[in-house]
């Protein structure tokens, strides 16, 4: 038996679902999987479709079209795994707070400034709070081929407070910053009732048969080193741990990732996702064995030509030799992406035999 023959036994028998799962325990597998951040969205025109009869939140609340949603860039692309369509900012709307999605961004009432707002949020019971996420997360699960994988996720206590305190998206967390530097108190309490609320709604989550979850800590990027330590890392940390029994994969999403890479593999995370703000080659070599890397291709490179795209996809692939590794973009998909460029960076992963 020739290389080659052995190499196509491999392919059939590797299915993506296996192949993603694989990759998370940073176990060796014929290529790396491959999934983009915000694959379900305001790029395709499908989803602008269903978006023109339908509010966000409509959608993100109806398990059927959640569930759609999911599905189509599965359909068009065949990326190894989906995507919850939802948000981050459902756990705080289970909190009692109103959120409303405007074209500046979401702006979020009432913020969270003081000890009496604190005690002002509701008490959540994710099952009753977070039912139409289950029902999403087993509607995707019936709906789709039983060889992709589903990833389910929650954004990070640090992320949802920022927004919390800031009432919509924040550019620099300024609100935050000073609000936990004057009542640390109320900061630590805060954060720790955000974790409680996401731990929550990832286990649900994980009930429900997703393959692996995803902690998006996008205001990161915003952080120092030290103040990272201190204000983002234990809760997610907290987080992570109160999840150990599930045994499902846990990937953490940070921007500045430069910055926080080691604090962040220190979190639990089996995978950790990372910003273009690092060489993938120097994020490997710092890591440990035992934490597989996602990231990091700017969005912009959809926009490129295909041969150019090709070209990166397989020289990123190359340099970390396939293993632990799971191909994604640093930040989300663009609402411009042209279909052409997602259709050519997922080819050419699906292209790749290590
Ligand atoms: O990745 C996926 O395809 C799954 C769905 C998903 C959405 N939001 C759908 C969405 C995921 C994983 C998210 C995460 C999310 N949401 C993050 C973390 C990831 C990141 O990009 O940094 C953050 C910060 C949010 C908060 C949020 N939700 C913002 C800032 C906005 C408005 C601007 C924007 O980026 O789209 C949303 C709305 C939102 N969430 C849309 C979608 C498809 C657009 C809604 C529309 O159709 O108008």
């Amino acid at each position: 038996m020739g290389k080659s023959e052995s190499l196509r036994d491999r392919e059939e028998r590797v299915n993506s679902r296996q192949r993603f799962c694989a990759a998370c325990r940073s176990e060796k597998i014929d290529r790396p999987p491959v999934w983009l951040m915000r694959q379900a969205g305001r790029y395709l025109p499908e989803y602008a479709q269903l978006r023109a009869s339908h509010s966000f939140w409509e959608m993100v609340r109806t398990p059927s079209l959640a569930a759609e949603v999911t599905l189509q860039p599965i359909r068009r692309f065949g990326m190894d795994a989906a995507i919850l369509f939802s948000d981050i900012l459902i756990a705080l709307a289970a909190l009692g707070i109103k959120i409303k999605y405007e074209d500046g961004g979401p702006s979020i009432s009432p913020r969270t400034r003081s000890v009496a707002d604190l005690h002002a949020l509701r008490e959540v019971d994710p099952y009753q709070a977070f039912d139409y996420v289950g029902e999403a997360v087993e509607r995707v699960r019936q709906e789709l081929h039983p060889q992709t994988a589903v990833i389910g996720f929650a954004g990070a206590p640090f992320t949802l407070a920022a927004y919390l305190v800031a009432g919509g998206p924040s550019k620099d967390v300024y609100e935050l910053k000073v609000l936990a530097s004057r009542e640390p108190r109320l900061y630590t309490d805060l954060a720790g009732r955000i974790a409680e609320v996401v731990a929550g709604l990832l286990r649900l989550q994980a009930r429900a048969g997703v393959d692996a979850l995803q902690i998006f800590d996008t205001w990161s990027l915003h952080l120092s080193p030290e103040d990272y330590a201190e204000l983002a890392l234990p809760y997610t940390a907290r987080v992570i741990a109160s999840l150990a029994d599930l045994k499902v994969p846990i990937i953490l999403y940070v921007r500045n990732a430069a910055g926080h890479l080691g604090a962040a593999a220190g979190s639990g995370c089996q995978v950790l996702s990372v910003d273009g703000s690092i060489r993938l080659t120097e994020a490997r070599a710092r890591l440990a064995s035992n934490i597989a890397l996602q990231g990091n291709f700017d969005p912009a490179l959809l926009a490129a030509p295909a041969e150019r795209i090709r070209a990166r996809v397989r020289e990123a692939i190359a340099a970390l030799d396939g293993t632990g590794y799971i191909v994604n973009l640093g930040q989300g998909v663009m609402p411009e992406t042209p279909l052409e460029g997602v259709a050519a960076f997922v080819n050419a992963v699906r292209e790749e035999a290590t």
